[in-house]
């Protein structure tokens, strides 16, 4: 069986994001997205929060789940018997910062592979904290992720309508 991981922060998951994790699902047997718990960002949603959403908006995905793991990646990669990483490539700027880590996973884990599926050029400006930013300014943001997060940022921003 194929299995891959989708890993991420999440904070929160746009459709940039869904479109990855979609078509990741019809290349691969099982998708986990894996959201890191990343102590070196303050994010908005817990990772408790973060995971939940995910898991709500996939779960018409039936081969798709998320969970959170913390650690090295490769680390929860192999205790989960995962051969694949798929990362999203939204424009050449990410391309040195996901290659240099490709590489050092490849480093420490020859048996793993990165994968990169090229974002859907709709959302190749999007980021998790433009999202966040346009939130926060009370721009709508229903085109941009799923309507579950849309209602969620409402809450967090403080914004009822
Ligand atoms: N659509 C929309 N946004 C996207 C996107 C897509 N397809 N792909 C990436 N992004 C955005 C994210 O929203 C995020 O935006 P933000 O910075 O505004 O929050 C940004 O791009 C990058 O974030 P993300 O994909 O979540 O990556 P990350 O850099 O936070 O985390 C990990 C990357 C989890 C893969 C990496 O940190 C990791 O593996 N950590 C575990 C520790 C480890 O193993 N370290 C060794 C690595 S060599």
């Amino acid at each position: 069986m194929s299995r891959a991981i989708y890993p991420g922060s999440f904070d929160p998951v746009t459709l940039g994001h869904l479109d990855i994790i979609k078509r990741s699902s019809e290349i691969f047997d099982e998708v986990i997205i894996g959201v890191l718990n990343n102590t070196s960002k303050s994010p908005l949603f817990s990772l408790e929060e973060r995971v939940n959403m995910l898991n709500e908006v996939v779960s018409d995905i039936p081969n798709v789940k998320a969970v959170s793991f913390d650690g090295l990646l490769v680390e929860f990669a192999k205790e989960n018997d995962i051969k694949v990483i798929v990362r999203g490539l939204r424009a050449v700027t990410d391309f040195e910062y996901e290659l240099q880590m490709a590489q050092s996973n490849r480093k420490i884990a020859p048996d793993i592979d990165t994968l990169f599926l090229t974002t859907n050029i709709e959302y190749a400006y999007l980021s998790s904290s433009i999202v966040k930013e346009f939130a926060s300014y009370g721009v709508d943001v229903n085109e941009l992720v799923p309507e579950l997060v849309a209602l969620e940022l409402k809450k967090k921003m403080g914004i009822d309508k």
